[in-house]
């Protein structure tokens, strides 16, 4: 049973959630981007300010409701969202990578509508790569007690995937979710797997995003350090 609700656990705990899917320019009417909803990271949000913690969110292009009590700043793509990590990441205890990523961005904006050229087929999208945000934070730690805990959604091998990106990202816990067949993207039940750097592997029963997030608020608050008295 999770303990959310039942102690302010997390109570004077600067938290960092990012939430929501990225958006990449192509021209000024056109981007890419993802299908992440920001459900769960609201959820995570909500979940945190209802345990005691101070919450930034981060937000990237999600359409609910803000999180009462939760401060909430708005980013579009993935180097915005890595300047207003930067910019909070040392105040935080913890961060939470929730948001979806894109992992490439197009070398140029272009500065006005792209036009089809009658005759030529389409010119091709040059891709440059996104700076790996949760990897950066990992490397260069704000404080040793920082906890980071990032997110991913794999289709398959998912345990064995997990595993490899926990290494890779050198998070403390990475929330593996099982995507496809309708799973996870837009909907308000998840299903996961929490797997941490200590070998640890907690599986998360299928369920709505705010018990999954009070179960990820348990296994974070587990991991902080006692704070002094
Ligand atoms: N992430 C990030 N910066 C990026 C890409 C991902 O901070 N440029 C974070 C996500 O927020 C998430 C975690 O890294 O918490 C894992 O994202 P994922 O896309 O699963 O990892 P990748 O390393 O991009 O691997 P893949 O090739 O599977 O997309
Ligand atoms: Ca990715």
């Amino acid at each position: 049973l999770a303990r959310g609700g039942l102690e302010a656990d997390l109570a004077g705990r600067r938290v960092l959630i990012t939430a929501g899917g990225t958006r990449e320019d192509i021209d000024p009417v056109r981007y890419l981007g993802n299908r992440s909803s920001g459900r769960q990271g609201y959820a995570l949000a909500a979940t945190a300010v209802a345990r005691g913690a101070d919450v930034t969110l981060l937000s990237a292009n999600v359409t609910l409701p803000d999180p009462a009590g939760a401060d909430v700043r708005r980013v579009r793509s993935a180097v915005e969202l890595q300047e207003a990590v930067l910019a909070e990441s040392d105040k935080a205890d913890v961060v939470v990578m929730a948001a979806a990523v894109a992992d490439f961005r197009p070398a140029e904006r272009a500065p006005g509508k792209i036009k089809k050229q009658a005759g030529s087929g389409p010119a091709p999208i040059e891709l440059v790569e996104n700076p790996d945000i949760l990897a950066g934070l990992t490397r260069d730690r704000a404080h040793p007690g920082q906890l980071i805990v990032g997110f991913a959604a794999e289709t398959d091998r998912v345990l064995e995937h997990g595993r490899q990106k926990l290494a890779r990202k050198g998070c403390d816990l990475l929330v593996v979710n099982q995507v496809g067949g309708g799973k996870a993207f837009g909907t308000a039940d998840n299903q996961a797997v929490v797997l941490g750097a200590d070998g640890s592997a907690t599986e998360i029963p299928h369920g709505p995003k705010e018990a999954l997030a009070d179960r990820v608020w348990d296994l974070v608050a587990d991991r902080l350090t006692p704070r002094p008295r």
